[in-house]
């Protein structure tokens, strides 16, 4: 059995799309956005963290058309919310639109601007239960950083496209966007204020939770 089977029997059963995030996920590319969302399992891995960690104040970093946003605000309990970063203003105004679509715009922040200026005022915010790390991927240091200094202990921190499309297993791939991941992977796995791993489906979501 292949990955693609396996990966559409749990997609078959535990992320099955509604309308709303069918229309997220079909139509952000139709509206110019590129087609480079998180995969069904991925999002329904995330909204099993937020649930599971009583979330009660997530952050996302790349909002993109508003997918994963919907997985995620859709697993926040009773008075949580979610504050998600975009530097695109086209981007950030088609995920409105999916919001207010999939009835999660109550519960959802878009922030436009450059997360890494972005950040420095959102440390007054903080704590953040659950942190979703999912831009451009030469910030991921600096984001999970930020992350960990803001986020209590047993906070959650992830981070999505960590395999590279299997990438960073192969010691033959010397790009230099594999090399920052692998570094990037390499750093969390040593990190001793977290316990982390790497869930495998879609491309590779990091997780880690802060310990100490
Ligand atoms: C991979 S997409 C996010 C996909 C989205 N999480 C989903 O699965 O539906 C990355 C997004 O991050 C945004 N981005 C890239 N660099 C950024 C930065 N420095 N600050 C904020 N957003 C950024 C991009 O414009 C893009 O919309």
């Amino acid at each position: 059995m292949g990955k693609d089977q396996v990966s559409r029997y749990i997609t078959g059963l535990f992320a099955v799309h509604d309308l709303s995030l069918q229309e997220a996920r079909e139509s952000s590319p139709k509206k110019g956005l590129p087609a480079i969302s998180i995969q069904p399992e991925e999002g329904r891995f995330l909204q099993f963290l937020v649930r599971a960690n009583n979330t009660k104040k997530a952050l996302e970093i790349g909002t993109l058309g508003g997918y994963s946003g919907i997985w995620i605000a859709r697993g926040l309990p009773p008075g949580g919310k979610l504050i998600t970063l975009e530097v695109d203003s086209r981007h950030a105004q088609v995920a409105r639109e999916h919001f207010e679509a999939a009835g999660v715009d109550d519960l959802i922040e878009v922030r436009v601007g450059d997360a890494h200026s972005v950040l420095q005022d959102l440390s007054d915010e903080d704590p953040f239960d659950f942190v979703f790390i999912d831009a451009d991927k030469s910030g991921y240091e600096t984001y999970y950083e930020w992350a960990v200094e803001n986020v209590p202990v047993g906070g959650v921190i992830t981070a999505h496209n960590t395999l590279r499309g299997g990438k960073v297993a192969d010691d033959n791939e010397v790009d230099e966007r594999t090399r920052v991941m692998r570094s990037f992977n390499s750093r969390v796995a040593k990190d001793p204020r977290v316990i982390s791993t790497i869930y495998p489906a879609g491309d590779g979501t990091l997780v880690a939770v802060r310990i100490a």
